[in-house]
């Protein structure tokens, strides 16, 4: 196509399979969508008939084999990512993974190595770095702002629970949802967790509980430079999307609010209200979504390192192993007996 775009191929063409093929076909043109392969033809049909990408494959190796395509995103289920990593990395290209890499460290580790070896970024897709909101966070943080940090909390409740067929094959709360919030833990105070502790319950669903998987849950988190960290996980928040973070340091503290469809508030002789919040992640993190994909663009176009690494990938599934083994097991888990 363009000589001077960067042509990427899209795998997988469900929910964030299409978000990211319209950020690159209307929002980055830097970018161009060459190619989009989904298992399901119609799926990938479908995208393409929306975003004007011209190759549509059922076959994901036809966007694996096209020497015109010199990035690939990830976007199929996650069982499928390790494997595409690895071979994506063997076709020379450079990857948008996303999260979670894999349920398992062995397989995590097996996808990082192939892509260490084939010399490919690989760039995984926590987008919630790329939160206008969190990233203020992050700047007081790392700026000083608010001096050294002592505490970490973050809200994170969904507004429903997902439908029991994909609890199954999730991985589980602390894996498929908790794992943004590890993610955001390290990347708001910029060190590492050393112990997590899980306080979690059924409370939602009795039939997620007979999945083997909670819904509500309290997880501490001991910081290597001694901030402790708590975040709060629900599958249900009646009122919507519920997406806070709040750092306490020795200077003050900095906190986000929800994100809402508008300003308004109505006030009557009752009460002050206003409306709720976005209700879900499709709304709430629009923006991130496209500036995730634009750095990505960026960082191969420009051969710049990634902002969100493999071993960014990899972190947040050992925190969630914990947070699971001491959930099990009811008492505080070290990172390092998992990893
Ligand atoms: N970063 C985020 O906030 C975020 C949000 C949603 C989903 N995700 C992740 O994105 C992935 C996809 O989630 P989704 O909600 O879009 O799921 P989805 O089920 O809507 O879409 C997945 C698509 O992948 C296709 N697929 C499966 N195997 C394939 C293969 N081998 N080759 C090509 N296509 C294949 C399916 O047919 C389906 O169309 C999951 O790993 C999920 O964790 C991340």
């Amino acid at each position: 196509m363009n000589r001077q775009r960067l042509n990427i191929g899209i795998i997988g063409a469900g929910r964030i399979g299409r978000v990211h093929a319209e950020t690159l076909a209307f929002r980055v043109p830097e970018a161009f969508p060459m190619a989009v392969a989904d298992v399901n033809h119609e799926a990938a049909a479908a995208v393409a008939d929306r975003c004007g990408i011209p190759k549509v494959s059922a076959d994901y190796r036809d966007v694996l084999n096209d020497s015109s395509i010199q990035a690939v995103l990830i976007c199929s289920s996650t069982a499928t990512h390790a494997d595409l990593v690895v071979e994506a990395a063997a076709a020379g290209k450079h990857i948008f993974c996303e999260k979670p890499v894999d349920l398992t460290l062995a397989r995590i580790d097996k996808a990082l190595a192939a892509v260490s070896k084939a010399g490919v970024k690989l760039q995984i897709g926590f987008n919630r770095r790329f939160d206008a909101n969190f990233a203020r966070v992050r700047q007081a943080v790392a700026s000083g702002e608010v001096g050294t940090p002592h505490r970490l909390h973050i809200i994170s409740r969904d507004p429903a629970p997902p439908p029991l067929a994909y609890v199954k094959v999730s991985g589980g709360m602390f894996l498929d949802m908790t794992i943004h919030d590890f993610d955001m833990a390290r990347f708001l105070i910029g060190d590492e967790v050393e112990e997590v502790y899980t306080a979690a319950g059924v409370l939602v669903d009795p039939e997620i509980g007979k999945a083997g998987d909670v819904d509500t849950a309290v997880i501490v988190l001991r910081f290597r430079n001694g901030v402790i960290g708590t975040i709060d996980n629900s599958r249900r928040a009646v009122y919507g999307y519920d997406q806070r973070a709040e750092v306490l340091g020795d200077k003050g503290s900095i906190a986000t609010a929800n994100c809402y469809p508008n300003q308004a508030t109505v006030s009557t002789a009752e009460s002050v209200r206003r409306d709720l919040p976005l209700n879900f992640f499709m709304d709430r993190y629009t923006e991130s979504f496209a500036s995730e994909i634009r750095a990505f663009v960026e960082a191969v176009a420009g051969d710049k390192p990634v902002p969100v690494t493999g071993a960014d990938g990899r972190i947040p599934v050992v925190m969630g192993l914990a947070a699971r083994k001491s959930y099990d097991e009811r008492r505080p888990v070290r990172l390092s007996e998992i990893a």
